[in-house]
């Protein structure tokens, strides 16, 4: 069976790592990786695991990622499932654990899904191509947690060895879904 793969992203990072993570383990399972606020329906019978991945913009991850849990949350009990988020919080090594990412920590207690893996990976700052508003924004918070305040520079903080780990922690674990149930 296949694993779906669905990502929440605003400037393309979490959409980015999601794809990274589908090629990562494409030798052991095939993936289906769609934009969760444009996947529509979902034939839930091809898979037997899920990845949904989200980003962080000012404190909150998009809404639509816990409507869907809400909405699909029988769907995601049933099979082995993973969450990801990415923030600049986590380039620091010391945030980015689900429980050390006060983001995620909040989202997973706040939620009734309880992914059997999860990880937080640090995004990117992409200064030159934000707004004006948001560049200001972007520049105080950077200022406040002793990050990169020149407004010229585009740095990716992410990890790909820990997305790799984690695309294989993913890949890996065991099947919930009996052949009994896939026949329903
Ligand atoms: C307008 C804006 C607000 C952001 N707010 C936060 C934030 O509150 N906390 C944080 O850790 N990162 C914040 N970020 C950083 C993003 O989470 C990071 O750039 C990430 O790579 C974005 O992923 P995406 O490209 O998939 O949307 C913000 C970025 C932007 C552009």
């Amino acid at each position: 069976m296949k694993a779906l793969i669905l990502f929440s992203s605003r400037d393309g990072q979490t959409r980015k790592i999601a794809f990274y993570i589908a090629n990562q383990i494409k030798e052991e399972r095939e993936c289906d990786v769609f934009n969760i606020q444009l996947v529509d329906e979902i034939d839930w019978a091809q898979y037997d695991r899920v990845l949904i991945g989200a980003s962080i913009r000012y404190g909150h991850f998009q809404p639509v990622v816990a409507k869907f849990v809400k909405t699909h949350l029988k769907e995601l009990q049933q099979r082995s499932s993973g969450f990801f988020s990415v923030n600049l919080t986590a380039r620091k090594p010391e945030k980015r654990t689900p429980q050390t990412n006060a983001y995620t920590r909040k989202f997973l207690l706040q939620s009734p899904w309880e992914p059997d893996c999860c990880a937080v990976f640090a995004g990117e700052l992409r200064y030159p191509r934000y707004g004006f508003f948001n560049r200001i924004m972007i520049q105080l918070i950077m200022r406040m947690t002793n990050g990169e305040t020149d407004a010229s520079k585009e740095v990716e903080y992410t990890d790909w060895q820990q997305v790799t780990r984690f695309a294989h922690e993913f890949a890996g674990l065991p099947s919930k879904l009996s052949k009994k149930n896939t026949l329903r």
